[in-house]
């Protein structure tokens, strides 16, 4: 078998101690980032005069082969303890002998740290990818649901009458700022730790900066300790990914509200949705459900995450090995929920008639309030006697604008006339005009400056 260590055993590892040490399983799947750091460390090694121009091609040329082999499958179900042990082995195979020289003054802990921000930094596009996706449906729904007019909610109540367009625009704008935060992770992740060697720095001196250009980092660590032993990166991407996960999980669970029986606000199109194994009627909202629930596994990721970093001294230790387990996880669950809530988003159909339905005139009573203002009663005032004009509706069990007006006159002076003169929903909706109301005005500045946004 081959290791990367050993000479100063006399035992092999147990088989229960391997099993526990082995991350194989985790972290196979770095295996391109890890061939990719291999050939610019060649590369670098070959510029400090470690390797002749005839064996650094011809360690780069065996590295191409062991990914060509790896892309084949050469790597499921092998027995190696790490992905960096698994390629080293392939290298013996294909090259000999001269694979040895390929570790020369480098150290696993700086490679694995190499490989795991080259696999962020691609992970992180994906995900901006998809998020613009679901940025890019919310704001094509929106632009059909301009002229919706529904309750808007506070506390689960209706509060006032806002535009469909303008519930969906709520539901993007924390997507771009997601991808703000995604960006910014990726900044700090772009640090390149090779040539850190195991915690001192590399007794090679290769050249960090070619290293840093050849594989399209930003800058290179200042510290070998800390960047040998940090994972501040994917704690800042896990963090990034629950926090969208957490957005995601608002917009569906609004949306499961929305398309329930009583509110049936959104019509969800079959194809993401399920039926009952019992109830013939059944049409469950289960996409919006999953993507609810999402978030709670990357919560987990998180808070694992950081339990296992809390209390590490500067440096590697063997606990690190565990930030990839969270780490693919969170970035897995993100691939999987975001394109299928992209679908449901996109394919579902608002429904007008219930919308319309679901309006009380109680919506209308800040206007009330607002019409009294105008005539000079203090807003304080107002807001006393349109709460009575409430009570009085509510006392009749009638609609606020069926109050008899001798009943609201009794309240205040003014009222019959300005419920009569109070109009429609849409007309309330114009009424909140300041730039980020929901009036048409600034709902269609923010469709354009989103459309742009999320243009792919
Ligand atoms: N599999 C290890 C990890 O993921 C690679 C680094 C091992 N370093 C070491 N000193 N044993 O963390």
């Amino acid at each position: 078998m081959h290791q990367m260590w050993g000479g100063r055993f006399s035992a092999a590892p147990e088989e229960s101690f391997s099993q526990l040490n082995r991350s194989l399983p985790v972290d196979h799947r770095l295996w391109p980032q890890d061939i990719r750091g291999s050939k610019a460390w060649v590369r670098a090694l070959a510029q400090a005069g470690i390797l002749t121009p005839g064996e650094e091609q011809m360690l780069r040329d065996g590295l191409d082969r062991v990914a060509r082999r790896l892309a084949d499958g050469a790597g499921t179900g092998a027995p190696d303890e790490d992905v960096h042990t698994l390629v080293e082995r392939l290298l013996y195979e294909e090259i000999g002998d001269l694979a040895g020289k390929l570790h020369t003054g480098r150290s696993r802990n700086d490679q694995v740290a190499t490989d795991l921000r080259l696999w962020c930094l691609t992970a992180l596009e994906q995900v901006d990818r998809e998020l613009a996706g679901l940025g890019a449906a919310l704001v094509a729904q929106a632009e059909k649901g301009m002229d919706l007019i529904l309750p808007g909610y506070t506390h689960g109540q209706q509060a006032q009458p806002v535009r469909w367009a303008y519930v969906l625009l709520a539901h993007a704008w924390p997507l771009v700022r997601d991808r703000e935060r995604l960006a910014d992770a990726a900044r700090r992740t772009a640090v390149l730790p090779l040539g850190s060697g195991a915690l001192a720095g590399s007794g090679v001196p290769v050249d960090r900066d070619l290293l840093r250009e050849e594989l399209g980092f930003r800058a290179i660590s200042p510290n070998a300790l800390d960047a040998t032993g940090e994972r501040d990166f994917v704690v800042e991407i896990v963090f990034a990914l629950a926090l969208l996960l957490m957005h995601v999980s608002r917009l569906a669970g609004e949306l499961v509200t929305y398309s329930s029986t009583e509110f049936g606000f959104v019509r969800l199109a079959d194809g993401y949705c399920t039926g009952s194994s019992l109830m013939p009627q059944k049409r469950n909202p289960d996409v919006f459900e999953l993507a609810r629930v999402k978030v709670a596994r990357t919560l987990g990721d998180l808070v694992g995450l950081l339990t296992a970093l809390k209390g590490l001294p500067a440096g590697y230790s063997k606990d690190l090995q565990e930030d990839k387990a969270f780490l693919f996880d969170a970035v897995d669950t993100v691939l999987l929920t975001l394109p299928a809530v992209r679908g449901g988003v996109a394919t579902m159909e608002p429904v007008a008639e219930r919308m319309n339905a679901a309006l009380q005139r109680g919506l209308l009573a800040t206007d009330l309030a607002d019409g009294l203002v105008a005539q000079g009663v203090p807003f304080r005032e107002a807001h006393v006697l349109v709460g009575r004009l409430v009570q009085e509706a509510e006392r009749l069990r009638v609609d606020l604008a069926a109050v008899p007006p001798e009943a609201a006159r009794a309240i205040h002076g003014s009222l019959p006339a300005l419920l009569a003169s109070l109009g429609s929903f849409a007309e309330s909706v114009e009424r909140r005009a300041t730039p980020g109301g929901s009036a048409r005005a600034s709902v269609l500045a923010q469709l354009s400056e989103l459309a742009a946004a999320f243009r792919a």
